[in-house]
């Protein structure tokens, strides 16, 4: 049971005390009925809920998978740009964020959500989670970047060694540019490109295809989303 001003304003309806104000002048109805105490206790799964007649769902959670384009960063808001949170025009909840980021130029995986929790397992470097991307890399990857990468590479800056872990390095298609997979388990700041930079290469296109049990769904051009299916969900929950 949530109070009606909290239930609205977690839907976005208003501020706190801007949803008071409405509930206090009738414009809501709870199950058909105008009631104007914001402390009403209402069961979101059961009584229905609308402003000036429009009804309002309750949605505790929300889980969305992203094909982020470029061009939109990975934050809640910005001044500039726009971000991959306005993207998500069905979104109920104004607390959804980005789990985790992937640079403005990058495209692919996102996964969208208001569960702190979950997205915090996925993304501690202590639970080692697998993320792969595609890449198309300029210049020709050979079998010994794979096993410099198998081994961790230096991606530090002139004097200052910073190693990333051991990484899993594919090579899809050889040739002047190359197409490769990588799965890594940590994040660190443009860990892919700063990782084929550390081996004389750079990155022409990067695209996120998997995070833990969850993967890039096909049929997402980029810029479009959908809904976490139940089962995307339970595994991930399980991870
Ligand atoms: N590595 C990068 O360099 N960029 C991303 O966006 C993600 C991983």
């Amino acid at each position: 049971m949530i109070r009606l001003d909290k239930y609205l304003a977690d839907m976005g309806v208003g501020t706190r005390q801007e949803v008071k104000r409405y509930i206090r002048k009738g414009s809501v109805s709870v199950d058909g009925k105008t009631v104007k105490a914001p402390e009403q206790k209402i069961d979101g799964e059961t009584q229905r809920v609308a402003v000036d007649g429009q009804e309002i769902g309750y949605a505790a959670y929300e889980y969305y998978m992203l094909n982020k384009p470029a061009g939109v960063i990975s934050a809640t808001e910005d001044q500039r740009d726009r971000t991959v949170i306005d993207l998500i025009g069905d979104r109920k909840r104004k607390d959804l964020f980005p789990a985790g980021r992937l640079d403005k130029d990058t495209e692919g995986l996102l996964l969208i959500t208001n569960d702190g929790q979950l997205a915090h397992r996925l993304l501690s470097p202590r639970r080692h989670v697998d993320k792969t991307y595609y890449a198309r890399i300029r210049g020709r990857v050979t079998e010994e970047d794979v096993g410099s990468f198998a081994h961790g590479v230096n991606i530090g800056s002139g004097e200052a060694q910073e190693w990333t872990a051991p990484g899993v390095l594919e090579i899809i298609a050889g040739g002047e540019e190359s197409e490769i997979l990588l799965t890594i388990q940590e994040g660190k700041y443009h860990q892919v490109k700063r990782m084929f930079e550390a081996v004389g290469k750079e990155v022409a296109y990067l695209r996120r295809e998997r995070m833990g049990t969850l993967t890039l769904d096909r049929d997402l051009k980029p810029g479009e989303y959908r809904p976490l299916t139940a089962e995307e969900l339970a595994l991930l929950k399980a991870l």
